[in-house]
């Protein structure tokens, strides 16, 4: 009898097992990140407006950014070159925690700024 009862728990508990494709997948378009395009004037720079020029433009920088301008592209290519841009927004050990006090950017946004870095930081 016992062991009867231990044999419907299990094909209870495993019969109601199914492939849904959404659970598998996501729901469709939701978790694809696009990264065929990641010109910087128009991909890069946005995520950085709306992100990090609160304390990195022109303006801003010098008083609530340490000095730090991340507007044009000549500032944003010398924190490439240093890696500091890619470090502190994946917030690694040893680096700057950015945005600063604020949500991490998303895998996505990292993802576009990684491959334009990847694809040479062009000034497209
Ligand atoms: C609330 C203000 C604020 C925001 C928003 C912010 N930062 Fe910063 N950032 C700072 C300050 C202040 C520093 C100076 C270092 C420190 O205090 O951590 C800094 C330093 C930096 C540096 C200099 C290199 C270093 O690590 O020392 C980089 C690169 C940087 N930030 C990138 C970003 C990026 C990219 C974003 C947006 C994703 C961002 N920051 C958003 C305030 C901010």
């Amino acid at each position: 009898m016992k062991n009867l009862i231990l044999v419907i728990v299990f094909f209870s508990l495993t019969s109601c097992y199914y492939d849904s494709e959404e659970a598998l997948y996501g729901t469709p378009g939701s978790t694809v990140c696009d990264t065929t395009v990641t010109n910087f004037s128009t991909v890069i720079q946005p995520i950085l407006s709306s992100n990090c020029w609160a304390c990195h433009s022109n303006s801003a920088g010098p008083s609530s950014g340490a000095g730090v301008l991340l507007q044009n592209y000549t500032d944003v290519k010398t924190y490439v070159q240093n890696g500091k841009l890619i470090g502190d927004i994946q917030q690694l050990s040893g680096f700057n925690q950015m945005p600063k006090g604020g949500m991490k950017l998303s895998d996505c946004d990292i993802l576009k700024i990684q491959t334009w870095i990847k694809k040479g930081a062009l000034n497209n």
